[in-house]
């Protein structure tokens, strides 16, 4: 009873557009919409949920394995958090994000996914020069992601 009441008052301090993404599976149809509106939602909202933003992005990723519909939109939406993180507004947020890929990250998957759109972006580099500047930024957390999936998975 408590709890839920919690939740419900959490969920009210919520961005819309972020609450769209974290419960998302309340509406499968809604997901590529909900990934697009993270990338409008304001930095701090996204930061202040940031396990939680990350999880349902993965979980996204995990749960959709065996088709690549999401990946690259939540490649993006990948791209885009660690961009905030970038920003000197959001650095004390780094040891946050260090902290979720070594202790909480846990999709076994993700590397191969995470890898495909990283080479795919390589490969139309004229096409894409603006996403690919963006995942260029990011490249260092994106590998921490791959290389923390790959050991996962090797264990
Ligand atoms: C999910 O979203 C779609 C598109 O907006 C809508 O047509 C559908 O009714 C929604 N389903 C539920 C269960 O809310």
């Amino acid at each position: 009873m408590l709890r839920t009441l919690v939740m419900d008052v959490v969920c009210l301090l919520i961005p819309v557009d972020l609450l769209g993404l974290l419960k998302w599976r309340s509406n499968t149809s809604l997901l590529q919409q909900n990934l697009r509106q993270l990338m409008k939602v304001d930095g701090g909202e996204v930061v202040k949920f940031l396990q939680d933003t990350l999880d349902a992005l993965f979980n996204i990723m995990m749960e959709n394995s065996d088709s690549d519909t999401f990946d690259t939109l939540v490649f993006d939406a990948l791209v885009f958090i660690i961009g905030l993180i970038a920003d000197r507004k959001f650095q004390h947020f780094n040891p946050v994000l260090e902290t979720y890929i070594r202790k909480h990250f846990s999709a076994t998957l993700a590397y191969t996914k995470l890898t495909k759109v990283l080479k795919n972006y390589v490969e139309n580099a004229e096409k894409l020069t603006e996403q690919l500047l963006m995942a260029m930024k990011a490249l260092e957390y994106i590998f921490k992601f791959i290389v923390r999936s790959r050991v996962l998975f090797n264990q």
